[in-house]
């Protein structure tokens, strides 16, 4: 069974406690929280302030997906502010290595996001190091985009990299919905991630359960 991790980016802010509340008793398995700083993705979101918020109203795993320049300067206050783990973008690191270390010291799952421009095998290097790889299936920095359909090759090529006997989960973001979302397991997602389908549904509790049930 996949885990859903609903991306709060599509929720209602004005609603944010009561909707993660739902989502939360509904079986997300995480909560996906899209952080974007207006250089590396053209969209400005939110920091820590709001993980903190988040980590009051429930429970589950928080997932931050990092989509900023010099993540290596937040490290420690999105650590601080109850994330379980921090994602970073191949694309917007240098020292990645160092990067994913920095965050696993921190004692947070380790995650490198790439986008769908980027060559699978540049995670060759990396991905003895890693706990998840995010394939983004859309352009960062939106939600509500058209999911890219070369994603699912993606996928695989990814599953495929990962050493015998290393547990890394792969997670798909981007135009995830309960239609494409057993398409997206059997090509080798562990997690999906769904801001619109999820929240945008008029019944969380019913889209959770079908990307569950992929
Ligand atoms: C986009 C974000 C996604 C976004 C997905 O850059 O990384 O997590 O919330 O949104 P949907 O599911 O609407 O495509
Ligand atoms: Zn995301």
């Amino acid at each position: 069974m996949p885990l859903a991790a609903p991306s709060i980016l599509a929720a209602d802010f004005a609603e944010l406690q009561e909707q993660v509340a739902l989502a939360d008793k509904s079986g997300a398995d995480w909560i996906h929280v899209d952080v974007m700083d207006g250089h590396f993705v053209p969209n400005i979101t939110f920091g820590p302030l709001l993980v903190s918020a988040v980590n009051r109203i429930t429970e589950r795993f928080l997932d931050v997906h990092l989509m900023i320049e010099n993540p290596d300067f937040f490290l420690e206050d999105f650590a601080k502010a109850g994330a379980d783990s921090l994602i970073v973008h191949y694309e917007a690191v240098v020292h990645l290595n160092r990067t994913i270390h920095a965050i696993k010291d921190l004692g947070l799952k380790a995650g490198v996001a790439i986008n769908p421009s980027t060559p699978t095998e540049m995670l060759k290097e990396i991905i003895n190091d890693v706990d998840l790889v995010l394939v983004m299936s859309v352009n960062a920095g939106f939600g509500g985009q058209k999911f890219i359909e070369s994603s699912y090759r993606r996928l695989s090529e990814v599953k495929a990299l990962i050493p015998k006997g290393r547990e890394v989960l792969v997670e798909v973001d981007g135009g995830v919905t309960p239609e494409n979302a057993s398409k997206l397991v059997k090509a080798g997602a562990d997690v999906l991630v769904a801001g619109t389908s999820v929240f945008r549904s008029g019944d969380i509790p019913g889209a959770i359960k079908k990307l569950k049930s992929a």
